[in-house]
């Protein structure tokens, strides 16, 4: 057996031997979701908090764990849900919080549990799924260390986490109606990029440290925008966690004079390699470990940058601190410069390098079935909409859960949905037709089987535009076996990497390009699979996936509690 075998074996027996001799702990929390007055950038405006904190509480936990989270609603008129990006709720899909697919959303004054097991150490996050509620800033992290008894399979010295995020300073109901209005008005870049809640509107971060009294940043400044201070020592090993909640950027991360070596992806092991900056897209998570081998008597910037969309945006600045250099010592070098918004060339080859630790799970040699999800941006009676094989997703009154377990026939489009789209369909140009149809069906896979999808990026409605899009699985990991450009081809299969394909939640599509998954259909539940660009996902820009709905016991009534599915649960308490 090789090293990361032996690894992998001793992981599962001491999952095993946790449950076994008691360790695993069930972790309880008690949150109250709110609006609340908060200057995220040093401009006030407000934000979804929880408990009073923006971004929410971090909640950290041990494979084996079980998270039971008490989540009051104390918006005043909407209701509210939350996601548990990364957690496959193996058992328990109905505590994925997503509106409309797993559970009613949550009444305002009503609370409801979540409560399911994290099986797997990494880096994961949390975040509404209800409308653009992610946008009004409803996400924390979710960090989970390996079992009392297990081994990362790298060392470090210590751990920082780095939440990501954008910020807009229109409120999220307001771009909801941007965005849903004939003609669509875009929400525009994001005034600025968030690391941990915190981020500075025009207003450089040297101004935060200086003590000169004209400092607008001082003057409007609070601690809430204050960034957050990487300390260090010198000659150690660090691992910085990153999760990225954006509604709509994508990032790339450098720290000046630092290389880094990546580790992790979405709570999987990768083979170590080592890189200047790297991307990441909406959705996805890494650890990565660097040391601080640089001069001590320095600091060092870490930077975020925009990729992918003309940057508008500043770059989001803080701090690496060598103890017991100052920490208001500015770098004297400038901050990291990011490869170009449109250099796709560098983000592919970043993709590339991300693959399987040796001895990871691998995928399945054939697959039961292939579908292949066409991406396209359309028109309905001149509203603009995102469409997949020109159907764009609207949520039902009832959620999917409960009205498939229940086989309510109403509930929901019972059509299938398009498993390809046409072969002509030429994906460099606009759609000769650029109308597409609304629709709610579901992708029915049959339990245990193992499921291809090819993710085809097509020209947007205007020529000469084709953007990025992460998709995001939700109940699943899938390798991600390969990616292209142009139209995917039968025989592209060839080149499907079955040797160590990288398992992950989130997968990119680049533009004009396609990216191949496969998972096996083995979690019973409706999942969500949709890109992660809110608005996008907000436009229609999403499938649901069902399998082995009638293997799922006992659905909590707080689930059921809405359209078709209430009524009947009230119907059936009544005779
Ligand atoms: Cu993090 Cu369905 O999303
Ligand atoms: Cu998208």
């Amino acid at each position: 057996m090789g090293s990361a075998r032996v690894f992998l074996f001793c992981s599962i027996l001491a999952i095993f031997l946790n449950s076994v001799l008691g360790a695993n702990k069930t972790r309880h929390f008690k949150w109250e979701v709110e609006y609340m007055h908060f200057a995220p950038d040093c401009v006030e405006g407000v934000v979804m908090g929880i408990n009073g904190q923006f971004p929410g509480p971090t909640i950290r936990a041990r494979a084996g764990d079980t998270i039971h989270v008490e989540l009051t609603n104390k918006l005043p008129t909407e209701g509210v849900v939350i996601h548990w990006h990364g957690i496959r709720q193996i058992g328990t899909p109905w505590a994925d919080g997503t509106a409309s697919i797993s559970q009613c959303a949550i009444n305002p004054g009503e609370t409801f549990v979540y409560r399911f097991q994290v099986d797997k150490a990494g880096t994961y996050f949390y975040h509404g799924h209800y409308g653009m509620q992610r946008s009004a800033g409803l996400y924390g992290s979710l960090i989970v260390e390996v079992g009392e008894r297990e081994k990362e399979p790298f060392q470090y010295d210590g751990e920082f986490n780095l939440l990501l995020s954008d910020w807009w300073h229109k409120s999220s109901h307001e771009q909801e109606v941007d965005l849903s209005s004939n003609p669509m008005r875009w929400i525009g870049e994001p005034q600025t990029l968030l690391i941990n809640g915190r981020g500075q509107y025009n207003c450089s971060l040297a101004a935060h440290f200086s003590n000169s009294s004209g400092s607008q940043c001082k003057l409007r400044g609070s601690e809430q925008c204050a960034p957050k201070i990487l300390h260090v020592l010198p000659n150690k090993t660090y691992r910085l966690r990153i999760a990225s909640s954006t509604a709509l950027a994508s990032l790339n991360l450098a720290i000046g004079n630092h290389k880094m070596v990546v580790v992790e992806a979405d709570g999987n092991y990768l083979e170590p390699f080592s890189v200047s900056n790297m991307d990441i897209y909406s959705g996805e998570s890494y650890s990565v470990l660097f040391t601080t081998n640089q001069e001590p008597s320095k600091n060092y910037w870490i930077s975020i940058s925009v990729r992918g969309r003309e940057p508008k945006t500043p770059q989001a600045l803080t701090i690496l601190n060598y103890i017991p250099t100052s920490a208001s010592k500015l770098p004297n070098l400038p901050p990291p410069v990011a490869p170009l918004w449109d250099d796709y060339g560098s983000s592919r080859s970043f993709s590339s390098k991300i693959l399987a630790l040796k001895g990871s799970p691998k995928p399945p040699k054939k697959h039961d079935r292939r579908i292949i999800l066409l991406n396209t941006q359309n028109l309905i009676d001149g509203y603009t909409k995102w469409a997949i094989n020109n159907v764009s997703l609207v949520l039902p009154a009832t959620p999917y859960l409960g009205s498939i377990r229940y086989g309510l026939n109403n509930a929901f489009d019972h059509k299938h949905p398009p498993e390809n789209f046409r072969p002509d369909y030429d994906v460099s140009k606009p759609a000769p037709n650029q109308n597409s149809t609304y629709g709610s069906g579901v992708y029915m896979l049959n339990f245990n089987t193992t499921v291809d999808v090819i993710l085809q990026n097509a020209n947007a409605l205007k020529a000469n535009v084709s953007e990025i899009h992460p998709w995001h699985l939700h109940g699943h990991d899938f390798w991600v076996l390969g990616y292209g450009e142009g139209r995917f081809m039968e025989k592209d299969e060839m080149k499907f990497n079955m040797k160590n394909p990288p398992l992950r939640n989130t997968a990119v599509i680049f533009p004009y390009g396609w990216t191949a998954l496969r998972f096996v259909a083995d979690n019973p539940g409706v999942w969500a699979f949709h890109c992660h660009i809110e608005p996008h996902l907000h436009m229609g820009m999403g499938v649901v996936f069902a399998e082995g709905v009638h293997h799922v016991k006992k659905i909590p009534n707080e689930a059921l509690g809405c359209g078709l599915t209430g009524k009947m649960l009230m119907n059936n308490v009544h005779n």
